[in-house]
């Protein structure tokens, strides 16, 4: 989540804020450096060296800060679980009065997150008091260097004055680059955590000359199908063959971890099997198009998930243009009962409610029907 929010939060801040100083001190930095070379050629070739020396302590700051504060994201990232554990496991931590534990574990958690932080706020408690070093030595160049001129009466104290004057102009784009490398080095950070979810592949994917699965009939057939969990070890299903008809109720029965749920996952191919192969009407999953087999599959997983709106929202989750009519028969077809808050399960105007608004029983009782009117579209 942490990635979602505070990751985005702040390549967002660097992107909207950050970017556009340092587009502004680029162009402070050159409009000086040209105005510094125009007013005194050899002054300006004594205040140039501060220039690389600030880039290269900038590289070497921004370097060091990435992996600190990539951790410190880490760190973030666990903090909000355990919150999130908590928040949402509240009642049982109560009920076996665990809130001590939790409350270290919190702690534990909280307080890790701030030595990290305080880690990369060490290291930057260093790049300022340096720039500033830097800064005044190239101030202390132009003094020896133009008081040497003053003295030869090649420059005028007035002209040398100036010079200085201009020189502020060279330091104050270095100290607003300072303040973005550390803003530059946060972004980059995290934008490495965003496009790593961003550039994660699926497993499975559409073959190239992949086809769209025609209106099913809905014949089903395992043809020796061995499958195992990417790093799982043993195959879970081992030459798993059956073959369901059209028209056929099927209940698979066993005991728990005996791959009931994994031969489920892999008809909408959530999965695709390690040996064998899946047919639906004679096309095996693995030639058609993704898009096109799910659209045709009903599914109620184990874990019931409303999402906030109406009841009749949720039951045309899986076909958004169905009719008022088409959603009352699924609701019937499915005998929901009326939810106890409603005045009619499919009520769009007074159905509103989020999940935690509804029973276990309710939820129970409205997740048949959305399951009856997906199922009734494809098999
Ligand atoms: N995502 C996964 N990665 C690795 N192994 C998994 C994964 N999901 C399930 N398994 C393992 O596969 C086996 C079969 O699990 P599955 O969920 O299919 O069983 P099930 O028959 O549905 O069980 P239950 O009756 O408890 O729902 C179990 O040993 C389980 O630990
Ligand atoms: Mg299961």
């Amino acid at each position: 989540m942490i990635r979602a929010t505070d990751d985005v939060e702040k390549v967002r801040l660097f992107i909207g804020q950050g970017l556009l100083q340092l587009v502004g001190a680029v162009i402070l930095l050159s409009g000086t450096v040209i105005i510094l070379f125009s007013s005194n050629v050899s002054l300006a070739w004594t205040a140039m060296p501060i220039l690389p020396i600030a880039i290269v302590l900038f590289g070497v700051f921004a370097g060091l800060s990435q992996p600190l504060f990539a951790k410190v994201q880490i760190k973030l990232s666990t903090l909000n679980t355990v919150l999130q554990e908590n928040l949402a496991g509240v009642k049982v931590i109560k009920a076996f009065t665990r809130e001590k534990e939790q409350q270290t574990k919190f702690r534990t958690a909280a307080d890790d997150t701030m030595n990290q932080a305080i880690a990369v706020n060490r290291l930057f408690t260093f790049l300022f008091p340096l720039v500033f070093l830097i800064a005044n030595l190239g101030q202390a160049a132009i003094l020896y260097v133009g008081g040497k001129q003053i003295i030869l009466g090649t420059l005028s104290i007035g002209a040398w004055q100036e010079f200085s004057l201009y020189l502020m102009y060279l330091f104050f784009p270095i100290m607003m680059f300072g303040m973005i490398v550390t803003q530059m080095g946060q972004a980059a950070a995290s934008a490495d955590r965003i496009f790593e979810i961003l550039d994660a592949k699926s497993d499975i994917v559409d073959k190239p000359n992949a086809s769209k699965l025609p209106a099913v009939k809905g014949d089903v057939k395992f043809e020796n199908v061995t499958f195992r969990y990417v790093g799982g070890g043993d195959p879970v299903l081992k030459n798993v063959s059956f073959e369901v008809k059209s028209g056929e109720t099927v209940a698979l029965l066993g005991a728990t971890g005996s791959g009931k749920t994994s031969i489920i996952n892999l008809l909408p191919r959530f999965y695709d099997p390690t040996e064998g192969g899946i047919t639906i009407d004679g096309h095996d999953l693995r030639d058609v198009t993704l898009d096109s087999l799910r659209s045709q599959i009903g599914i109620v997983l184990q874990e019931t998930t409303l999402f906030s709106g109406t009841i009749s929202e949720n039951i045309a989750f899986g076909k958004p243009e169905a009719t008022h009519e088409e959603i009352e028969a699924a609701a019937k077809a499915a005998a929901a009962r009326q939810i106890s808050s409603c005045p009619s399960p499919t009520d769009t105007t007074h159905t509103s409610v989020n999940e935690e608004q509804l029973s276990a029983a309710d939820k129970s009782n409205a997740l048949p029907s959305l399951a009856r009117y997906y199922s009734t579209r494809a098999f």
